[in-house]
């Protein structure tokens, strides 16, 4: 199993959503986040020494999914979350050891 996190804009959630939905995705969480990328948001050198770095909106999407279901994932929010401009954000996908369903006590794949 992996775990999916995708950091993006905002006003992209939604087109997101609808894509992973779309192919059969049945859960995830949305966070409100704040983040900095290479452009650290407005770099600005302070006193000579420190920046300043001006942190962004952005929302970050977990999604815990099977292995076959990776390679999909990843193209199909590559593709709802592209406008081609700086700051379309990034996919971070991590190996995930054990998931427990809480009300059925199913677990791994069967829980997802
Ligand atoms: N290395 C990183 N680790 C953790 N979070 C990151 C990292 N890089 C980007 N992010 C998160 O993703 C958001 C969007 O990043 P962003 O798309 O600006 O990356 P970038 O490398 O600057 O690419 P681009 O040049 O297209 O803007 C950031 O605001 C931050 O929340
Ligand atoms: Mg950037």
């Amino acid at each position: 199993m992996k775990l999916v996190t995708v950091v993006i804009k905002p006003f992209k959630l939604e087109e997101v959503r609808e894509a992973l939905s779309d192919i059969g995705i049945t859960g995830l969480t949305v966070t409100e986040v704040k983040g900095f990328g290479r452009q650290k948001g407005h770099a600005e050198l302070y006193r000579g020494a420190e920046y300043n770095v001006n942190f962004l909106p952005k929302v970050k999407i977990d999604l815990a999914i099977s292995d076959e279901q990776l390679d999909e994932v990843i193209s199909t929010i590559a593709k709802a979350a592209h406008t081609g401009k700086i700051g379309d954000g990034k996919i971070f996908v991590t190996s995930l050891d054990h998931v427990v369903r809480i009300r059925t006590g199913e677990t791994d794949d069967s829980a997802l």
